[in-house]
């Protein structure tokens, strides 16, 4: 290794140690940004090494050097308009993307190597690019197809077709097949390929029939892969900063992975071998039985204004209507009044993991009011008004019954507080499709109506009713 190299080699180390110190940090909402700022500054430092080191040995050829500026520049100008016009609603579906085009670019660096190679390589590098090539196309493919589904461009609803397990077998044997000979030392471009448009088809197979409710687990999965890949590209090319950052990406999706499936109830495998979710956005305007009792501001206002403790429930519907500030501002109102104000998190409110956090940290609601559902769950009971913001399914009772979509799921025990406000704007359902059983229980009053229009028309009323 020569002086330079060994230079490199001492930047990538830094860049793997700012990876690591990023992922620390933001472990917790009050450090996320510094985590951000320090592992993107280890990236920025590691492609400008890889890219001072390439100029160095001299390999890459002006028109090479064309196509790599170009692609830097389309790549990150679209990022970077992606990242900051999408709205943060819209998040899953950009993760989804970036997962796409992460597990799509580490399939082309083994192709490409692989290709270039133009006779056998060694059986560790084969083993490198037949994993890349799997993992980086299913990621490619299955990564689309989930961005299409919670974009709303594919059905939501599980998607099956007859045969379609029969498909799948065959597909896998295709994969096992080719890459099988390929490791086993034959240099065949053409079983790449095959390999390739094997994998492709299985990653579009394995989501269809994934249903919506089930999609977050699903991202966060593909997202693992992704790293996986790119680690793989990175034992291609024999990259240690490539190694590392995919390995870091490929463990914590995993951690998160199974952090979220636990959150729901479900089995990884469960969730990839049958979806359970329709991600049916239908909404009915009469409940499926039972009696809904419609509250006005006031109505609502006077149960708050005299409430000696509140759980403020938020999910999708205050996002999108972005109501955390008119939300912040109320619970300071009751605060005032001496009420006790927390607010319940679900670990899956929303639609991507801590939204909820992220969206009230930005409207400066205090973190220690923030609580965990295992940790707010049994405080219910003990609660005047549970206030539920746009959220349904991490709200609804049938999941503790057996039979229904959401089954099994851990829901906060809004049912258990003495009285529920419910704001949001119909009858309509959830993520999961399924009509609510705490819209009819006879302590719950819904307040119908945009969540910042309603919270807003929530803090002029009680500003009445209390002078
Ligand atoms: P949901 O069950 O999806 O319910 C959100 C509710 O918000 C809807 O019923 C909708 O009812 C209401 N809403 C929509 N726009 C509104 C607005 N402008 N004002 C007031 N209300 C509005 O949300 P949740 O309770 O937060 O549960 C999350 C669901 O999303 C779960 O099923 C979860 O599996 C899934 N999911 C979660 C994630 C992660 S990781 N967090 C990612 C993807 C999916 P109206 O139409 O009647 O207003």
């Amino acid at each position: 290794m020569s002086g330079f190299e060994l230079v490199v080699a001492v930047i990538y180390l830094g860049a793997a140690v700012c990876f690591v110190l990023g992922l620390r940090f933001m472990n917790s909402p009050v450090t996320a940004r510094r985590g951000n700022a320090i592992s993107a500054g280890g990236m920025t430092a590691a492609v400008l090494a890889t890219v001072v080191l390439l100029i160095h040995s001299g390999t890459v050829s002006g028109a090479a050097w064309l196509v790599l500026v170009a692609g830097t520049a389309a790549g990150g100008l679209a990022g970077l308009y992606l990242a900051q016009t999408a709205p943060m609603t819209a998040m899953p579906q950009l993760v989804s993307l970036f997962n796409a085009v992460g597990g799509g670019g580490a399939a082309l660096v083994g192709l490409f190597h692989f290709g270039a190679a133009g006779e056998p390589v060694a059986t560790y590098v084969a083993v490198a690019v037949v994993l890349d090539v799997i993992i980086g196309s299913v990621t490619f493919s299955g990564s689309l197809i989930a961005a299409g589904k919670l974009q709303g461009l594919i059905p939501g609803k599980p998607i099956t077709f007859p045969g379609g397990q029969l498909v799948n077998l065959a597909l896998i044997a295709v994969v096992v097949g080719s890459g099988g000979v390929l490791i086993a030392g034959v240099h065949s471009v053409l079983l790449l390929i095959l390999l390739l448009l094997a994998s492709l088809g299985f990653g579009v197979t394995m989501v269809l029939p994934i249903g919506g409710a089930d999609m977050p687990v699903v991202i966060s999965l593909l997202n693992a892969f992704t790293g996986t890949a790119v680690a793989m590209a990175g034992f291609v090319i024999g990259n240690s900063v490539l190694m590392i950052a995919g390995a870091l990406v490929g463990a914590s999706g995993a951690i998160l992975t199974k952090l979220m499936a636990d959150a729901m109830n479900r089995s990884i495998g469960a969730i990839m071998i049958g979806g359970f979710g329709t991600g049916d956005s239908a909404a009915p305007v009469e409940a499926a039985g039972g009696q809904v009792r419609v509250l006005s501001a006031d109505d609502a206002a006077i149960q708050l204004a005299y409430a000696s403790k509140v759980i403020i429930v938020p999910g999708y519907g205050l996002a999108v209507a972005q109501a955390q500030y008119e939300v912040h501002e109320l619970a300071s109102l009751l605060e005032e009044r001496g009420c006790e104000v927390s607010y319940a998190i679900h670990p899956v409110a929303g639609r991507m993991p801590g939204h909820m956090n992220v969206l009230l940290a930005e409207a400066k609601v205090p973190y220690s009011q923030l609580r965990e559902m295992e940790e707010i769950n049994p405080e219910f009971s003990r609660t005047d008004v549970a206030l539920v913001v746009g959220a349904n399914d991490v709200t609804n009772p049938a999941a503790r019954r057996s039979g229904t979509p959401v089954s099994g799921m851990p829901i906060l025990d809004v049912d258990q507080a003495r009285s529920v406000i419910v704001i949001k704007r119909s009858m309509g359902h959830g993520y999961a499709g399924i009509d609510n059983e705490l819209y009819t229980d006879p302590k719950t009053g819904m307040y119908f109506g945009d969540a910042k229009k309603a919270v807003l028309g929530l803090v002029a009323a009680v500003k009445t009713l209390v002078g």
